[in-house]
């Protein structure tokens, strides 16, 4: 039923989280969104832009996901239903009322496929030794990049991350242009990794950067 209302006016339910502030389920024109104060976090504008980003990259050659920042999941969904992705998914959210809710509102769940791990993306970095073919920095608080993961650090840990052949696609800005801090992150990983892509203006609004081997 509220699937069909929202094609007349958007129904709205409001979460209180400790870290996001408060989050936004809305159904608008048949489908669940999931929004901060200013932002659209999961399964709008968000989904659109990181599927742009993953129709630039092989995924028959990806045995292994690493997603930073859960949100409600759409990319998760994106893999699944649109490129058929079906091998392992590790899901890293600090944010347990978010993970809640995409367990809750958008079906997501642990599996054998999807591991969903409650934790800093930073410091699970650091500690976790494990290596994947594809890394996903999709980590906002509301409509901003926290400052950590613009800094060197973050990105020499997650070169140790990569597999040989990995790839990262990385969520930089919700701003159409380039800041000084993603600047110094793409001159950083040009004299890292083979190749970086920048796509600016993605759906008018994000930059998307997209290392890979040659
Ligand atoms: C734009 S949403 C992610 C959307 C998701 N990738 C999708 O496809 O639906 C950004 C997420 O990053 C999470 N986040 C922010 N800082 C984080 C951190 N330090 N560690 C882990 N997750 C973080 C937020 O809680 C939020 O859920």
């Amino acid at each position: 039923m509220a699937r069909l209302i929202s094609y007349f006016y958007p129904i709205t339910k409001k979460i209180e989280s400790d870290i996001n502030g408060t989050l936004e389920i809305t159904w608008y024109n048949g489908k669940k969104h999931l929004n901060t104060k200013n932002a659209n976090y999961s399964y709008g504008s968000l989904q659109r832009i990181l599927k742009f980003g993953l129709e630039k990259i092989e995924l028959s050659n990806v045995n292994s996901v690493l997603l930073l920042g859960l949100g409600g999941g759409s990319v998760i969904q994106t893999l699944r239903k649109d490129f058929n992705y079906k091998k392992n998914i590790t899901a890293i959210e600090i944010d347990p009322t978010i993970i809640n809710i995409a367990k809750d509102e958008f079906q997501l769940q642990n599996n054998q496929q999807l591991e969903i791990i409650c934790a800093d993306a930073l410091q699970y970095i650091e500690e976790n030794k494990s290596t994947f073919d594809l890394i996903i920095i999709d980590l906002f608080i509301d409509t901003q990049v926290p400052k950590q993961f613009l800094d060197l650090p973050f990105w020499e840990n997650i070169l140790q991350r990569k597999s040989t052949n990995g790839v990262i696609l990385f969520n930089a800005s919700l701003e159409n242009s380039m800041n000084t801090e993603l600047k110094t992150i793409i001159d950083y990983l040009k004299t890292h990794v083979y190749k970086v892509s920048v796509f600016e203006k993605v759906n008018n609004t994000n930059t998307i950067v997209i290392t890979r081997p040659l």
